[in-house]
């Protein structure tokens, strides 16, 4: 940018470079065979004949003809090595742990792959609703749906009955996985009573409710339901013993779902397959996050959302890493929880979001510096990291000698896609990186030109990796809409003719590294968590004294956005306190409480153009106090200031 010197980079330390697995940016020299260096680090129960089908784009088939099972991967061929190996440690929120050894895990994740064949007759590639939370069910049971080849699609614990509800219906999956509760900031919370709920709202009949025990015993507060309510405990009680042969899935057999915001409509199912996305975070496990056998790792996500899926189960447990999962709040029972946890554990990599960088930052380093850990590694991901979140944590934490890795990826990319390799890039706060082996990208302008250096565009990939969705589930035509038909010829069966569209704003700079500014379209990111406006416009459309609404983001210091809602009541209906509570609550029971409306604000009108669209963009510069953007398309200019009014007053 002109007048504004060149950022300072930097560099890894060479302690960091001795000690990494990879110790050179990778570039592909040959696409897609470049793509077998991440596939040949999984076992195959067969080889495959070709890397890439790409006669039918967008329909990309990955490593094809090989067969493999994901849990195999992620447990038995460690055994042989390191059987007494923790795989995962799971620390409670309450300071309880335990270390779950691969042969445990081993022991474990059969047995409870023998109930969920025996019975409850699961047959292969039928779609299994998790719904669990932090707790060591949740990777046992994805990993026991692997090995009999079901494909699982967990609900994050966070959402509400009716979420699970819409997803079970949308996968046709009459089986739920779920627990009594668990606890959060102290408190037990009853997460059975939502399961009851989703089989009540469910369109689909739900056979089966499979309950994991928290505790020894079932939670007092939590009643079952008899013939329908099975605890999983109990169960697998009669199943010592047995082991299950890990059934060998075609690479392009869907792994799992993981469900996830869009533009327009209800949340779509991210199809991912089993041998491109296995492949894809093993690699990115190795190369990006720098994961080796002997370490502890600790993603702090929640593996409810796609980091937690590919960066704490998937990836890690494929390189035959530890593991931590950690069920509570970061400021419970106090603020240096994250810091105890990393202590006590001797934690070597730590992965987070912005989001909580920036509220540890705020808290002040005095916490952190009441522990003594030693990182490694660090990682952000999520949303865009401001400059000096950023400077915060590589002092602050990683003492300036473990680099900051920025991650920039979608659920629907499986893994990370643009970044820098940690040992031999120099990092950029801010500035997330560059596109890693195999993945072309670009960034284009509005008629899809790219744009200089300097300038900012869309972000587009042009060529595929095998970590992308194979598709929408059940919507082939809704996956072109999506991602591909703005940029792509969708006539052509050329590969070259297709883009893919993440719909993420931004910056090429004259080095070439990507700084991302935000999403296009309208999803918002609510402290690293993916939410829709139109998901939010219709739960608050279902409150009967609301005649339209439209909801968009707002710069928030801490969660990066949140969401306002711009009420337009019915006639003769007056805006109150109590309406608002009422919003609120309909928010939740649609959604969950972390879709919870910031600000409502009850105005006479929207901005929408002429052709009747809400122009959200408008609401946002109002919001954030900033000059109105283009408002050429505006069909009534009088609106902004209207509401520009009522937000004031609030201000
Ligand atoms: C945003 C989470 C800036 C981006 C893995 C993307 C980021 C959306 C970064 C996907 C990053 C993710 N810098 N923005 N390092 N990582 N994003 O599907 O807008 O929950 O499109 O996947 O998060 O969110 P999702």
């Amino acid at each position: 940018m002109a007048g504004k010197k060149e950022q300072q980079k930097i560099k890894p330390t060479q302690e960091f470079k001795e000690q990494a697995n990879t110790k050179d940016r990778v570039e592909c020299q040959n696409y897609p065979q470049c793509f077998e260096r991440y596939a040949n680090l999984l076992d195959w129960k067969e080889n495959w004949d070709k890397v890439l089908d790409a006669t039918n784009p967008p329909f990309y088939k990955w490593f094809v003809g090989g067969k493999l099972n994901a849990s195999y991967n992620c447990i038995d061929r460690h055994l042989e090595e390191r059987k007494d190996q923790t795989a995962i440690i799971w620390e409670g929120e309450k300071g309880e742990n335990q270390r779950i050894a691969y042969q445990d895990l081993y022991r474990k994740t059969n047995e409870l792959a023998a109930v969920l064949r025996d019975e409850l007759d699961i047959e292969e590639d039928e779609v299994i609703t998790l719904h669990l939370p932090m707790l060591p069910a949740l990777p046992i049971t994805m990993l026991a749906c692997a090995r009999i080849g079901a494909p699982h699609s967990e609900v994050f614990a966070g959402f509400s009955a009716k979420a699970v509800a819409e997803r079970m219906d949308d996968a046709k999956s009459n089986i739920l996985i779920t627990c009594d509760g668990y606890y959060r900031r102290g408190k037990f919370l009853n997460h059975k009573e939502k399961a009851d709920k989703a089989v009540e709202e469910a369109d689909i009949d739900v056979d089966k409710v499979l309950i994991w025990k928290r505790n020894d015993e079932i939670h007092p507060e939590v009643d079952l339901k008899e013939d329908r309510d099975l605890i999983v405990q109990d169960l697998l009680d009669n199943k010592k013993g047995e082991r299950v042969e890990p059934v060998p899935r075609n690479s392009e057999d869907l792994l799992f779902l993981m469900y996830t915001s869009g533009t327009t409509g209800k949340p779509k199912g991210c199809q991912h397959r089993t041998g491109g996305y296995l492949a894809y975070v093993a690699g990115t496990s190795r190369d990006i996050h720098d994961i080796h056998p002997e370490d502890t790792y600790w993603c702090m996500a929640d593996i409810g959302w796609i980091t937690g899926h590919s960066y704490i189960v998937y990836g890690p447990l494929a390189l035959g890493t530890t593991t931590v999962m950690y069920e509570g709040a970061p400021d419970y029972p106090n603020k240096g929880r994250t810091w105890e946890i990393a202590e006590k554990y001797d934690i070597d990599t730590l992965n987070t979001s912005p989001t909580a960088i920036r509220m540890f930052s705020k808290w002040g380093k005095e916490y952190p510096e009441q522990y003594d850990f030693d990182f490694k590694l660090l990682g952000t991901v999520g949303e865009p990291i401001q400059e000096e979140a950023w400077e915060w944590y590589y002092k602050n934490i990683g003492k300036r000698k473990a680099p900051v890795v920025d991650k920039w990826w979608q659920t629907e990319t499986g893994g990370n896609l643009i970044t820098t390799y940690p040992a031999s890039d120099e990092m950029k706060p801010g500035a997330a990186g560059k596109p890693i082996m195999g993945i072309e990208a670009a960034v284009y302008d509005e008629e899809g030109k790219e744009i200089d250096p300097g300038e900012q565009g869309s972000i587009v990939i042009t060529k595929p990796w095998p970590g992308m969705l194979q598709t929408i589930y059940g919507n082939d035509e809704r996956f072109i809409s999506e991602y591909w038909e703005n940029y792509s010829d969708t006539e052509s069966d050329e590969m070259e003719d297709w883009v893919y569209e993440p719909e993420d704003e931004v910056r090429l700079e004259e080095d070439g590294y990507y700084r991302f500014l935000g999403r296009k379209d309208e999803v918002m990111n609510v402290a690293g968590h993916r939410l829709g406006t139109g998901e939010l416009e219709d739960a608050i459309t279902e409150v009967p004294e609301v005649a339209e609404v439209a909801v968009a983001a707002r710069k928030h210091a801490e969660k990066g956005e949140v969401p306002d809602a711009y009420v337009i009541l019915k006639q003769d209906t007056d805006g109150s306190d109590e309406l608002r509570e009422k919003i609120t609550k309909s928010v939740e029971t649609e959604i969950g409480p972390i879709a919870r409306p910031y600000n409502i604000f009850f105005v006479e009108d929207v901005p929408k153009t002429r052709s009747g669209k809400i122009m959200r963009r408008l609401l946002e510069d109002i919001s954030n106090q900033e000059p109105l953007g283009d408002i050429t398309t505006l069909k009534d200019p009088e609106v902004p200031e209207q509401i520009r009014e009522k937000v004031r007053s609030i201000e």
